[in-house]
């Protein structure tokens, strides 16, 4: 809508803000107008009976005192000279007075209020006006006039100032209207157009604003629009290799996963083998390829974490840590490690049962990796149990800690493993399935005497 843009809020209000101004200057201008026009008739008036002065008795004949007052446009008017003399010329029949106006002194506020009385009324009044003569011609002059004229006058002076105030408004509103088109409203279309012809193609970076507003802000606007937009092209420019290299890698570890697979399946062959040399370097061999294999099924699976949204079914929370309890502990080797699961009460889970047991089995790998690297072994515990509004689930062990690297960098792929073989994803792509979840995955406690992860799954969905 119109009223509604820039350039209309400004037409409107340029408007009537002029009007408020110029019933600012009405209202004063009137009352002046007015005083003047009657002080004119005090003037007349005097020079008037300024022609008693050639008589000898202050009278004149009743035509010419009649002509006189006529030509001074007044019914009657009194000079008082001094205290003793008296100047008078009126008419054969004094008309009757129905209202004074005394200018001597008069303040501005009575003249506004008597101004108005003027044009409300219906100018049939007789009215008499007592001003101060001019030159110190005598002691106080009034002077009778029909209202009438006066009132026509100022009806006339006041609409002449409301149409020349109705022209210098509308005049200046289309100047400033057109001003304010001119040096904000285009300006700010082209921003506007700019902006969205980038979004179309962010990559293009011949798309980036060249600032050109000639005001000041418009032009500071454009300029931090053109680091932004630099900035936001170089890093999308970033991003798009990464993601290319991204999929490289992934096809270049399928392809290498398989590759790997056979050369698992001859050197579990090679274990078989008559000649001891084969036989004893066999297993290191093997060792070496089943970390490739899982190198490469690591990483094609967190090139594939985001897309896989939780397919959730209700399932025990006991059973679930049991089965990882179990799976792990077949995974224990000579170094004592004790793995234990508890879950207060028959807790019933609603979440994707595959995506929490690799969460939960990847905290339980990662601490029982830790134990076996020391010849004491030691604990992991598990703890399941609910709130009434999430499922949590814990993994306590008595390791030795988080070393530095893997705290400074926890859950950022490839950037936190410290472990020989380790791809540094585990904990990355648990705590993406966690968020997938809605959940939170978090570190609670890691002293020299342990390390607590906590699972914490919201129970309520988004609705
Ligand atoms: N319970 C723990 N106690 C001590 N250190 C831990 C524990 N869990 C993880 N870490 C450290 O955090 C590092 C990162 O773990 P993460 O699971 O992300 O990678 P990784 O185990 O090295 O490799 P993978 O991708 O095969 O899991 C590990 O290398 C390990 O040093
Ligand atoms: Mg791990």
């Amino acid at each position: 809508m119109f009223v509604k843009s820039l350039s209309g809020r400004f037409l409107l209000l340029t408007i009537i803000f002029v009007m408020l101004a110029e019933v600012l200057i009405f209202v004063p201008s009137v009352a002046r107008f007015r005083e003047d026009y009657l002080q004119e008739r005090l003037e007349r008036g005097q020079i008037a009976s300024l022609a008693l002065l050639a008589t000898p008795n202050d009278m004149v004949e009743p035509a010419l005192e009649a002509e006189l007052l006529e030509n001074a446009g007044v019914l009657n008017i009194v000079l008082r000279r001094d205290e003793m003399r008296e100047l008078i010329l009126s008419m054969p029949m004094p008309a009757t007075v129905d209202k004074d106006y005394d200018l001597r002194g008069a303040s501005a506020w009575t003249l506004i209020h008597d101004v108005f009385e003027t044009m409300i009324g219906d100018g049939e009044r007789v009215i008499r006006v007592i001003g101060a003569p001019v030159k110190g011609a005598g002691l106080l002059i009034e002077v009778a006039m029909d209202e009438r004229p006066l009132r026509a006058a100022i009806i006339d002076y006041g609409l002449r100032i409301l149409t020349l105030s109705a022209v210098i408004s509308i005049t200046t509103a289309i100047l400033l209207f057109l001003a304010v088109r001119l040096f904000v409203v285009r300006p700010i279309d082209r921003l506007v157009g700019q902006i969205k012809a980038y979004g179309d193609a962010p990559e293009d970076a011949r798309r980036i604003i060249q600032p050109q507003a000639g005001v000041t802000e418009l032009f500071e606007a454009e300029t931090a629009l053109q680091s932004m937009q630099g900035q936001l092209s170089q890093s999308l420019r970033q991003k798009q290799r990464l993601a290319a290299l991204g999929s490289a890698v992934s096809k270049i570890s399928h392809d290498l996963r398989n590759i790997l697979t056979t050369a698992q399946l001859l050197a579990d062959r090679m274990e078989v083998s008559e000649d001891p040399r084969v036989q004893k370097s066999a297993p290191k061999l093997v060792n070496s390829i089943t970390r490739a294999v899982n190198l490469c099924e690591n990483t094609l699976s967190f090139g594939k974490a985001e897309e896989s949204a939780p397919v959730i079914t209700e399932f025990s929370m006991k059973h679930l840590l049991n089965d990882i309890v179990e799976s792990e502990l077949l995974a224990v080797g000579d170094v004592p490690i004790s793995i234990t699961s508890q879950v207060e009460g028959d807790v019933q889970m609603a979440a994707d049962q595959e995506q929490i047991y690799r969460v939960v089995s990847n905290l339980v790998r990662n601490a029982r990796q830790v134990l076996e690297s020391r010849p004491e072994g030691g604990k992991i515990r598990l703890t399941g149990a609910q709130e009434p509004d999430a499922w949590l689930v814990t993994v306590q062990d008595d390791g030795p800690g988080l070393p530095a690297k893997a705290l400074d960098n926890l859950f950022k792929p490839f950037q936190g493993s410290v472990r020989q073989g380790g791809s540094g994803l585990g904990l990355a792509i648990a705590a993406e399935l966690v968020n997938g979840h809605g959940g939170k995955l978090e570190v609670l406690e890691t002293t020299p005497e342990g390390t607590v992860f906590r699972v914490c799954l919201p129970k309520d969905s988004p609705s």
